[in-house]
């Protein structure tokens, strides 16, 4: 019964991985850091491996895909929640950066996952949580690239729940608003604590409704759920308006 997290080193996914403990006993934690998952690793017990895995470096691929597609078993979790916003300003005028976005939160997410989706086919069981963003359901100037790599992974696990559906294999869409973790912190600073609660979650908050999604085979989350309504506010404005606002 295990669990392999792509990210590890995330808030979310971190207290995602401590929630279930109960009822798994074997952790493969796949991180572009893994000596920062010391305390995660004491807290999920002796079944726990930390490896290092950089979504920009293909050259770590092989060694995590061995590592986390040895461990797969009929009750495995599959817990993509890697991302990154990093020098999300200058992206729009460096093709660098643009790609190396379109990388980290797409394509190498995608490229990394298959063999393991695939193992997960062939025994016809297990769930797969991608956690995608609210950037990615409507492009605005402030974060279009990531908006846009996690367009593509809102469908890609979306399409992915569909073709496996007749193999046994669920997959949950998770589309975070704001959640309290470093990203957040980075993205707005400061202004995370002036924001109303109910429209900033937190980690624990986030892997208690991803738990409750995966024993109820949801197909999609939203959390803080707000954000559901929020979005469809934000995708019905006419473009001719929303070019003219700031968002
Ligand atoms: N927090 C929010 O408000 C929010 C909103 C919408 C969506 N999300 C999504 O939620 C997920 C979890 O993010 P978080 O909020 O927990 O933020 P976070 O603390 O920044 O976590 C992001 C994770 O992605 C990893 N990562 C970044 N670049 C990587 C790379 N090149 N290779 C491998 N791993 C890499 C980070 O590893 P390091 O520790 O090494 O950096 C970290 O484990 C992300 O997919 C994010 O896009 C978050």
């Amino acid at each position: 019964m295990s669990v392999i997290v792509i990210g590890a080193t995330s808030p979310i996914a971190a207290a995602t991985a401590r929630t279930l403990v109960d009822g798994h006993d074997r952790f493969v934690l796949l991180a572009r850091r893994p000596e920062r998952l010391s305390g995660l690793r004491d807290a999920l017990g002796d079944g726990a491996d930390a490896i290092r895995l950089d979504l920009t470096d293909q050259a770590t691929f092989a060694a995590a895909q061995e590592a986390a597609r040895a461990a797969i078993d009929r009750d495995t979790v599959l817990l993509i929640a890697a991302g990154s916003i990093d020098a999300l300003e200058a992206a729009p005028t460096d093709a660098t950066i643009a790609g190396r976005l379109i990388d980290v939160n797409f394509r190498n997410i995608v490229t990394f996952a298959t063999p393991l989706i695939n193992r997960m086919r062939e025994i016809g069981s297990g769930s797969i949580v991608v956690i995608s963003s609210v950037a990615g359901e409507r492009g605005r100037q402030s974060n279009f690239i990531y908006g846009a790599a996690k367009a593509g992974l809102t469908v890609w696990a979306d399409g992915l729940r569909h073709y496996l559906y007749p193999h046994g294999v669920h997959v949950v869409t998770v589309i975070p608003g704001y959640v309290d973790t470093p990203m957040l912190r980075a993205a707005i600073g400061d202004k995370a604590d002036r924001l109303p609660r109910w429209l900033v979650g937190t980690p624990e908050g986030a892997a208690r409704r991803i738990v409750r999604a995966l024993q109820n085979r949801t197909p999609r989350l939203w959390f803080p759920r707000i954000w559901r309504a929020v979005m469809m506010v934000i995708r019905l404005i006419p473009e001719r308006i929303f070019v003219r606002t700031g968002l």
